[in-house]
């Protein structure tokens, strides 16, 4: 039922708010292809082109102001958020905006609302990012409408920064504060969408919140042939000091960073997620398409 209304008939008009992002642009690539009428949030001034290369139209809204964020929503059909606060208290900003956008969905008696969190939201983790969305999770849930919370873990975009990858390419040097033995199950948002588009068409997904990881765990260890294979030259870990890493990445990311290294950030799927029968991409499959992809450019 691609693109139909749960209603029947017509397309759904799906708004993603936060739409130049990682997993944004991911859903809004997703949802057009799959024949759903999309728009994007774009903060006044931004470049709109990541939208329009791909079909969806762009929404010039300042999400942190509540007119004009009902006045963007107040006409479509589904809603998706794939926001991250910014400036200097994110996660304070990350709350009000996401408010925002779930107050006006409500306004505007939206079908559906699909909520991208992150794994291990509701618990007490000391990360900022990850326990304003614990927060954000309830509001939503309290807000009447039928939503869909997803909660990813890393997306594996993380291992093609260019931070990281940089490094790799000109130093053969796996430099992060991450440690070489910390297992992740990365995730591919290309799946991540795939995933947030069936919440639209699968009942079974409303008003339930997963927990979604990639195929398997890994650590940088397991990633070191990975990377030598696809940089042709030898690639060895080095740890980059955790203090040296806050004071470039910040006290948020520096708490994720010794929050993944205590426990890893791994997750077991939920029944639902492998009933829904997608293929998982693998690391070795995202990173093998993320070099082609660069090198045809
Ligand atoms: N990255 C990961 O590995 C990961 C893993 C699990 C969960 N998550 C969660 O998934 C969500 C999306 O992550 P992401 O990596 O896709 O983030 P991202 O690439 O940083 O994108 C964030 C989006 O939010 C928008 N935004 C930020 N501040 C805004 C503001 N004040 N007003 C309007 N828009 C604003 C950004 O717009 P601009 O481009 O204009 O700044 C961008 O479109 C986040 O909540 C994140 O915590 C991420």
């Amino acid at each position: 039922m691609s693109g139909d209304s749960p209603t029947g008939g017509k397309k759904s008009t799906v708004l993603v708010a936060g739409a130049t992002g990682t997993a944004g642009s991911a859903y809004v690539n997703e949802l057009v292809e799959a024949g759903y009428d999309v728009q994007g949030t774009v903060r006044p001034g931004s470049d709109t082109s990541v939208l329009t290369t791909s079909g969806a139209i762009p929404v010039k809204v300042d999400l942190t102001n509540e007119k004009p964020t009902h006045n963007a929503i107040s006409d479509v059909d589904v809603v998706f958020i794939a926001l991250l606060g910014r400036g200097e208290d994110a996660a304070e900003n990350e709350l009000e905006i996401t408010q925002n956008v779930i107050d006006a969905a409500r306004a505007a008696s939206v079908e559906h609302v699909v909520y991208t969190s992150v794994h291990r939201a509701d618990e007490e983790t000391g990360v900022p990012h990850f326990e304003v969305k614990g927060e954000i999770e309830e509001y939503l849930k309290n807000s009447g409408l039928t939503y869909t919370i997803l909660r990813p873990t890393t997306y594996m975009d993380a291992l093609s920064a260019p931070w990281l990858r940089n490094n790799i390419e000109e130093n053969g040097a796996l430099a992060s504060p991450i440690l070489a033995d910390t297992s992740i199950t990365y995730l591919d948002t290309e799946d991540l969408a795939t995933i947030g588009r069936l919440a639209l068409e699968v009942g079974d997904l409303q008003n339930s919140t997963l927990p979604i990881g990639g195929p398997r765990a890994v650590t940088y260890h397991d990633l070191l042939p990975i990377f030598e294979e696809l940089s042709g030259h030898g690639v060895t870990y080095q740890n980059v000091p955790l203090e040296q890493a806050e004071a470039r990445m910040g006290e948020d990311i520096a708490a994720m960073v010794r929050f993944f290294n205590e426990d890893g950030f791994v997750v077991k799927n939920d029944p639902i997620v492998d009933q829904l029968r997608i293929q998982l991409n693998t690391v070795e499959e995202y990173l093998t398409a993320r070099r082609r992809t660069k090198q045809n450019k």
